[in-house]
């Protein structure tokens, strides 16, 4: 029999040592019989326990080259290790540890200082010559400054349907569509790509965008999915209590006592990314996110809107709304939008 270690075994804490030791070693395929006689081996019972626990698996020494392939999982497949680890570990619904500002070194080390100590020697001052430049300070440079987040929005005056149209398509709309081959030695797929108005980690374009309406004038409140080839908005049934616990979770994580008019809770389509890009996949994401969620601030301070990132998301409860597995189509990053108390008011 040959056994190899399966990517679902990421998802458990391995605090077992000799657990630990079967999936290390394990984690390419090997013949019991030769396992047998390695040192630590630890025994056929907590193998077989592995294997009804889906966290080892058998395989056909004989037909399964395509090791990957014979974890069962076509989308589970396309994941590292390590990345659908972090992933699972770094959002909220898929484990009980502490997650957020719970300042877990508080009393133990100093916090850092918010800016970094000068490194020695001779400093080159540029004060003055962007000082020569105050008067000319040019529309993005006045948008970068005048940016801010805003946790509180005005509930007599929600945003409009024209103005999240308009939001939309200025930061996230398909624009135009190409195609390329993958030029490998022996030849390769064509793939499809988009242009859209912020720059994407090898053009992929993975990130979705999912909005909880709360007060939107002209568009009734609900849950949607932003069609960006389409610049439409398709609604998406979604249980009231789901619903409601998305929209209090955006509360508790902004620190405030009202939803905000609008969440975005903006998705990866993983396997779109981790199809070309190994061990970096989910670090891209991650950074196309962060991409994005300025194009909001910015987009969203110019038309006198407001908006704040959220740091952390729910990737059970999406799941839940949607029927879609968490490890094919999952949350990554939350946007609060709105109009503000007063425009151009920090809160
Ligand atoms: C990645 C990221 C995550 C954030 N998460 C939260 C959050 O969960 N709750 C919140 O109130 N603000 C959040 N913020 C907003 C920051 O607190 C805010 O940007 C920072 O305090 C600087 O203030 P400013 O945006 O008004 O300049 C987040 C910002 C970023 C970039």
């Amino acid at each position: 029999m040959v056994l190899e270690s399966s990517r679902a075994g990421a998802l458990f804490k391995i605090c077992n040592p000799k657990i630990a030791t079967a999936i290390a070693i394990l984690s390419t395929p090997q013949e019991i019989r030769r396992f047998r006689r390695q040192d630590g081996f630890p025994g056929v019972e907590l193998l077989a326990l592995l294997v009804d626990c889906q966290i080892l698996l058998k395989i056909d020494a004989g037909k399964d080259r395509e090791l990957r392939a014979a974890e069962g999982d076509d989308n589970l497949v396309l994941w590292d290790f390590h990345d659908l680890l972090f992933h699972a570990r770094s959002t909220e619904g898929r484990h009980a540890n502490p997650l957020g500002g719970v300042y877990p070194y508080l009393g133990v080390v100093p916090p850092l200082p918010a800016v970094r100590p000068r490194w020695p020697g001779k400093k080159i001052d540029l004060r003055k010559f962007s000082a020569a430049h105050k008067e000319a300070i040019s529309p993005l440079a006045k948008l970068l400054h005048e940016r801010h987040s805003t946790r509180s929005f005005d509930e007599q005056r929600p945003i409009t349907i024209a103005e999240l149209s308009r939001f939309l398509e200025n930061t996230a709309r398909v624009l135009s569509k190409w195609r390329s081959r993958v030029y490998l030695s022996d030849g390769g797929p064509v793939v499809g790509y988009a242009v859209r108005p912020y720059p994407s980690a090898g053009a992929s374009y993975e990130l979705e965008l999912y909005l909880a309406v709360d007060k939107c004038e002209g568009l009734a409140r609900g849950f949607y999915h932003y069609d960006a080839g389409g610049h439409a908005l398709v609604p998406i049934g979604a249980r009231t209590d789901e619903f409601e616990a998305l929209l209090r979770g955006a509360e508790l994580a902004m620190g405030v006592p009202a939803p905000p008019q609008i969440l975005i809770t903006i998705t990866a389509r993983f396997g779109r990314i981790s199809w070309k890009y190994s061990s970096l996949a989910y670090a891209l994401i991650l950074k196309d996110v962060g991409v994005l969620t300025q194009t909001f601030y910015l987009m969203a301070t110019d038309m006198g809107l407001g908006g704040c990132a959220i740091g952390s998301t729910n990737i059970d409860l999406f799941a839940k709304i949607t029927g879609i597995e968490f490890h094919v189509e999952g949350p990554v990053g939350q946007f609060a939008l709105g109009r503000g108390w007063k425009s151009g008011a920090a809160d």
